[in-house]
Order: structure tokens, then C-alpha cells, then sequence
């Protein structure tokens, strides 16, 4: 059926049909559909738009198709437009004359507008709760591992010691980031376009403000234009999708390079690797690579709806159906990426000894080595070449520093005495930098405390 018949002569041909339709995909939001069509006729009756009796009928009606498809009774049959034709026809089929008021005082364009916004308000919610879960997760590392020490990097070298704790305690900071972001987004789109008509609003006396405030919103939209044709939040949710794709990705890349033969810092569950079909050896962290690979089809998404939205004049312009696809696909991806990550995590082992002997062997005291000396009265740059010598004769030796003896270190610098070796540990280089933000226990606890509060509120 056709909401536009009236108006037409010839039958759609089967390929403008085919091109045209949305219902294979905005099928999706057939609950939100649904929802907002009980509150708009909610509000009908309460206007006396439409009679109660009437009104009755139609939300009985509306609440048997959402029931129907929830069970698999009701198949979203293919001549139907959209989504918001597939239900509105129903409804009459099965009420007859009252399904036909409905659709009084609104358009479909108010209506996907809405439908838009309430599928991505929900699917925020979702994702902040999968945000949650990872950063809990992250939390239970950081305090287990306040003393694991192992190697921090720049440009992928060694540089100086941290703990596992402060390392996850960075990724805590950017899916933390990444929850304010989806919040500030769901506080600035939470007005409701419903009633905003096809584009410049309606000569029925809507209450907009009731209707609104039905669905959860803080108020109307105020501009009729804008309403049918604002996709605004969907951009700012694709950009905030990419950003957590894009630290997830990260993510994913230390774990690949913590989980290779070289590194071994971490060895990943059996439940999220994979064997090769040829190589018996292997065990691939496949989980991982997908969840970096997926990033492409989250920032694809962004792409696209910039590009559909750059050559759109007001109002609404049918480009704007493109939004639908793209936009569940990247939620989809990213929500999949954060769930199957977060159990990647919870089931990965860390070799604590393995990170411990990594930093040590990487000269990642060497900067510590240096400020002994020039706690003991020698300049800076001098102490860095005194080190450099130091790290020299190791590398000849292949030993770390610790492992030189007093009279080696003698024969570099005179300067240095038996605390050297206690300056140098992996412990003390760690615990004396205990500025907050910094790797030190006493200010990693402090830190930690405060995530805490964070998670709670
Ligand atoms: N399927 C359409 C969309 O997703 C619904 C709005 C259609 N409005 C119209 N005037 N054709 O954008």
C-alpha cells in the first residue's frame, strides 16, 4: 500500500520500488516507530484532535503490532515503503476507520525525524553501559597491578618504567572521555521534532510541549525547518563512535604486540584466539585484529553522512534515508567491538615477570641513573654522557645496568657508591615520581579513588 496513492496514476514500477525502499532497514526502529506514535496520539485526544474512544483503539492496535512483531507473528511484508508505512497500514487493517487518524498533524518527515532520534538516544544509552563495563574492568587491572612494573615507550622504544596500572589507567582516562562525549551528545539532542509536520509545522493545535515531555524529552524543537532535516546528532555520534573505535583500535594494537612471540608481556585466553590451519604453533589474536580492522567502517560511516548532508537545501531531502544504514552498522560494530574487547580483557593473563624483566632490560632506569649523579653535585649534561658510557659497556656485555658491579661503575664515574643500586631499581624509579598523574603507587591510589567516585556517579 501506498500512503501517497491519491495523487498518482501509474503503478511504481518494481526497481523505483526497490531503490526507494527503507523498510528493509528502518525496520530496525519499529519499537521507537511505535512508541512515538502512541504519544503523538496521546497527545491527539488529549487535544481533543481526536476522541478517546478513537484513541484507545489505536494505541490497543499499535500495542498488538508491537507485540505481533516481538513474537514473530507479524513479517514486515516487502510492498511497504517504510517502516512507518508498514505499521500505519496494519493498524488499519486492524481497526479499521480509527488507525486512518493517525497520521493527523504529523508528517513522515517528523516522524523518521523523531524515529532517528529515539533509536540513537536508546542505542547511547547501550553503549554507555558497555563504556561502564570496560572501565570497570580496566579499574579491577589498575588495582591488582599498582607494583607490576614494565617497560613505559615513545616511538615504540623503552623509554622509562611504569606500572601495568598506569598504563591502563591511560585508556581509562580515553573510554572515560569517550562516556562524556555520548552524554553531552545526548543532553544537546534531546528536544523532540515531533509535530515540526513535513516542514513548517501544522494547523492542528498540537501540544508540542506535552508530547515531548511523553517521550523523555526536555522540550520541542524550535525551528520546523531544522527539525525535519537537523542530523546533527547523528554526526556527533559517528564522530564519537570513531573516537572510540579509534582508542579501541590502539588498545588492540598493544595487546597484538603484547601478545607476540617477541613480547609475551600478556597471553590471551583460548576462548578469544584462533589456531591457523596449517601453522600448529600459532595462536592468533584474531579478536583483537577484527576489532582494529572494524575501525575503517566506523570512520566509512562518518565519511558518508558528512557527505550526504553537505548538499542538502532545507527541508527535508530524501538523501537524508542514507543516514539509516551507516548509522546502525557503525552502533552495531561498535557495541560488538566493546563487548567482545572487554572479555578479551577479563580472560588475558599478564606476565608480570616477563614486563618486569622487559623494563630492566631496556635501560628504562637510565634517565633515574643520570639524576643519581646529579643529586651528587654533577651537571646534567654531564651525567648523561657518564650515562651513556654506562649503557654502553651493558650493551658490550649484554647485562642491564643493575646487573654491573660497583667497581665497573667505579671505573665510569668515581661519583657513584653502592645506593646506586637501590636508585636504579624498577621500585624506586617507580615510587619517587608521585606527582598526581603519575606512575607512583601514592599517586595512582589517589587517582583511583577517584575513577571510583567517577564509576559510581
Ligand atoms: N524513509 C524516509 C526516510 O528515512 C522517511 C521519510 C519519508 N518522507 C518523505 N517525504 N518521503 O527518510
Amino acid at each position: 500500500m501506498k500512503l501517497w496513492g491519491g495523487r498518482f496514476t501509474k503503478e511504481e514500477n518494481q526497481l523505483v520500488h526497490n531503490f526507494n525502499e527503507s523498510l528493509s532497514f528502518d525496520r530496525k526502529f519499529y519499537r521507537q516507530d511505535i512508541t512515538g506514535s502512541i504519544a503523538h496520539v496521546t497527545m491527539l485526544a488529549k487535544q481533543g484532535i481526536v476522541s478517546e474512544e478513537d484513541k484507545r483503539a489505536i494505541i490497543e492496535g499499535l500495542e498488538g503490532i508491537l507485540a505481533d512483531i516481538e513474537d514473530g507473528k507479524l513479517e514486515f511484508t516487502k510492498e511497504h515503503e517504510d517502516i512507518h508505512s508498514f505499521v500505519e497500514a496494519n493498524l488499519i487493517q486492524r481497526i479499521g476507520e480509527a488507525g486512518k487518524r493517525l497520521h493527523t498533524g504529523r508528517s513522515r518527515n517528523d516522524q523518521v525525524a523523531l524515529d532517528m532520534k529515539l533509536y540513537c538516544r536508546d542505542e547511547i544509552d547501550e553503549l554507555d553501559v558497555l563504556l561502564k563495563g570496560l572501565l570497570e574492568e580496566l579499574l579491577g587491572i589498575m588495582e591488582k597491578n599498582l607494583d607490576t612494573y614494565m617497560p613505559g615507550f615513545t616511538h615504540l622504544q623503552k623509554a622509562q618504567p611504569v606500572t601495568l596500572a598506569h598504563h591502563m589507567g591511560a585508556y581509562f582516562e580515553m573510554f572515560s572521555r569517550d562516556r562524556g562525549r555520548l552524554s553531552d551528545i545526548r543532553r544537546r539532542m534531546n528536544t523532540c521534532p515531533l509535530g515540526s509536520g513535513a516542514l513548517a509545522g501544522t494547523t492542528y493545535p498540537l501540544d508540542r510541549e506535552y508530547t515531548a515531555s511523553l517521550l523523555g524529552f526536555d522540550g520541542p524543537t524550535l525551528n520546523s525547518m531544522d527539525s525535519v532535516s537537523d542530523r546533527d546528532y547523528v554526526i556527533e555520534l559517528l564522530s564519537a563512535l570513531s573516537t572510540i573505535a579509534m582508542h579501541l583500535s590502539r588498545f588492540s594494537e598493544e595487546i597484538i604486540i603484547w601478545n607476540s612471540n617477541e613480547y609475551r608481556f600478556v597471553e590471551l585466553d583460548d576462548a578469544y584466539s584462533t589456531g591457523s590451519s596449517i601453522m600448529p604453533q600459532k595462536k592468533n589474536p584474531d579478536i583483537a585484529e577484527l576489532v582494529r580492522g572494524k575501525t575503517g567502517r566506523v570512520y566509512g560511516a562518518l565519511m558518508s553522512i558528512l557527505t550526504v548532508m553537505k548538499g542538502i537545501p532545507l527541508a527535508y531531502d530524501k538523501d537524508m534515508q542514507e543516514d539509516k544504514e551507516l548509522t546502525f552498522d557503525a552502533i552495531d560494530t561498535v557495541k560488538g567491538s566493546l563487548a567482545l574487547f572487554t572479555g578479551m580483557l577479563s580472560t588475558m593473563s599478564f606476565q608480570k615477570d616477563v614486563m618486569e624483566a622487559s623494563a630492566k632490560n631496556g635501560f628504562t632506569n637510565a634517565t633515574d641513573a643520570a639524576d643519581y649523579l646529579v643529586g651528587r653535585g654533577v651537571p646534567f649534561r654531564d651525567a648523561h654522557g657518564i650515562v651513556g658510557q654506562l649503557v654502553l659497556f651493558c650493551i658490550e656485555k649484554g647485562i642491564a645496568l643493575d646487573d654491573m658491579s660497583m667497581e665497573e661503575f667505579k671505573a665510569i664515574s668515581p661519583v657513584f657508591e653502592p645506593d646506586i643500586y637501590e636508585a636504579i631499581s624498577m621500585k624506586t624509579c617507580v615510587e619517587k615520581r608521585i606527582t598526581i598523574g603519575a606512575p607512583g603507587q601514592e599517586a595512582m591510589k589517589k587517582v583511583i579513588a577517584i575513577y571510583k567516585e567517577q564509576l559510581k556517579a
